[in-house]
């Protein structure tokens, strides 16, 4: 079934006319070219395709288009403002946070909504948080230190938890 669709995209407003039944990774990637959103699992395991949603962490292998409707997205393709990387984007290169690179979006965008909730985690509540993604290269403690970065020394001046 075709519906008529409107949310906003990493800032921009969009309509389209698409099939209900697509899910919302699908739709990034193939309609959008945004191949930042992952796809791993396929079955909401791993949090490869984390997008934020309403600044809310949701997993875009298990949503349905329609689930959009209104609402705002944000890739990790919108997070940075164009000539500087968001702080968390940035502490993931300090710390050598990044291997493969394949978990790495679904990880930054999953931190953005941590700190959301928890602005100054620890490490223990970091693992805790962070636990739905899913790394295979298993550079956790580097992606924990880099979370730990953002938090000691908070950048100025930018929005840590953006909307999209
Ligand atoms: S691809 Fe969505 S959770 Fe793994
Ligand atoms: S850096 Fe390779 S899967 Fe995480």
């Amino acid at each position: 079934m075709k519906i008529r669709l409107s949310f906003r995209l990493n800032g921009n407003p969009i309509e389209l006319e698409t099939d209900a039944e697509r899910r919302v990774v699908d739709l990034l990637r193939e309609d959008f070219g945004f191949t930042g959103t992952k796809e791993a699992c396929g079955s909401g395991e791993c949090g490869a395709c984390t997008i934020l949603v309403e600044g809310e962490s949701r997993l875009a292998c298990l949503m349905r288009v329609g689930q959009l409707e209104g609402r705002s997205v944000l890739t990790i393709e919108g997070l940075s403002d164009g000539k500087h990387l968001h702080p968390v984007q940035q502490a993931f290169v300090e710390a050598g946070a990044v291997q493969c690179g394949f978990c790495t979006p679904g990880l930054i965008l999953g931190t953005i909504d941590l700190l959301r909730r928890n602005p100054r985690p620890d490490r223990e509540e970091i693992r805790e948080g962070l636990s739905g993604n899913l790394c295979r290269c298993t550079g956790f403690q580097k992606i924990v230190d880099a979370v730990e970065k953002v938090v000691s020394s908070p950048a100025e001046g930018s929005d840590p938890c953006p909307v999209g």
